[in-house]
């Protein structure tokens, strides 16, 4: 039977279907497929392994749904996959939970301290020539230790984040969620808000960990921007949609917020033309679960989610449609 890899990643995945006896064909595009694309290239095939940034929506479904069996998503989010239709054409879906969990953390926290302790605008400034010499008030930055971290969505990403921020930088963790996670509270102390303006009034540096649905959609807005506090920064690794992206630009140009850390935007690959001319702002390239191993990790756990359905087992990490 023949898989189908929307675009090359690591080895080990591959290596894994293709012991498992299945041939394996890997799009030879260095690129996201166009819909017309991904709906020719899997012709025949009784798996596709998928990126994020394909769109798998019922016209595609509605194609595959003679031969794929299962769509094993390369990410943690499913928000690129219509999972009714899915539902309808009996096509699996799964995803790649825990094993970027650890990575995913690393990198907020990696963006908590760089917008802190303005790195990127330090740099910057030291590889223009700015540099002549220290000074009692060059670039000054903000504490991360011993503040409050503000957390929305608190899965095992968003406690994960809590808890570094707590055993690593004696910071105070709040946070809200839809579930209270009382594990979190009793080994952080962390401390459960039942509104999302309770975090965003109370903490220094604000954190967001929720996935893309049609009820987190533009979660952050003018509004909810409005009650930060102005000295606070707000961080975003889960996805881009759930800021108004727009909104946050004004905001971060009007010094409603002190900055803002961003790995994922509303538009992907585009970003918003203002926030790339504002020093109080990191932009990364969703890159927050890219590192080697747990992106061979990642491939490895797709790859088993597609052996065990192709073989009529049930899928290790099968995704639920959520409201
Ligand atoms: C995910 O897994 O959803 C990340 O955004 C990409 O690795």
């Amino acid at each position: 039977m023949k898989i189908f890899i929307t675009r090359k990643i690591p080895d080990r995945g591959i290596n894994l279907l293709k012991e498992a006896g299945y041939e394996v064909l890997v799009s030879p595009e260095d690129r996201p497929l166009t819909k017309i694309e991904l709906i020719f290239s899997t012709q025949g095939a009784g798996a596709v392994l998928a990126q994020l940034t394909d769109t798998i929506d019922r016209e595609v479904l509605e194609a595959w749904k003679a031969s794929v069996k299962v769509i094993a998503n390369y990410a943690v989010g499913f928000d690129n996959i219509d999972l009714a239709a899915a539902a309808e054409f009996g096509i699996a879906v799964t995803n790649t939970p825990g094993v970027l969990t650890e990575t995913v953390a690393e990198h907020t926290f990696a963006l908590i301290l760089a917008i802190a302790h303005r790195i990127a605008e330090a740099d910057r400034f030291a590889r223009a020539g700015r540099y002549h010499g220290w000074e009692p008030e060059l670039l000054l930055g903000t504490d991360v230790s011993h503040k409050k971290l503000g957390i929305l969505g608190c899965g095992r990403i968003g406690s994960l984040v809590a808890e570094h921020g707590v055993k690593g930088f004696g910071m105070e963790a709040v946070y809200y969620d839809l579930r209270q996670n009382e594990a979190l509270e009793k080994d952080c102390g962390a401390k459960f808000s039942s509104t999302i303006e309770g975090v965003l009034s109370e903490a220094d540096f604000v954190s967001i960990h929720v996935p893309l649905l049609p009820s987190t959609h533009h979660l952050i807005n003018a509004e909810r921007l409005r009650l930060m506090k102005p000295t606070a920064y707000l961080v975003n690794t889960s996805r881009g949609p759930v800021i108004d992206e727009t909104a946050l630009a004004e905001a971060l140009k009007d010094g409603v917020i002190k900055g803002a850390a961003l790995d994922v935007y509303e538009n992907e690959p585009e970003i918003n033309p203002v926030l790339k001319t504002l020093d109080n702002v990191i932009l990364t390239p969703h890159i927050a679960s890219a590192t080697l191993e747990t992106r061979q990790k990642m491939g490895e756990l797709a790859a088993k989610n597609i052996i065990e359905v192709l073989s009529g087992r049930p899928a290790l990490n099968p995704v639920a449609l959520k409201r």
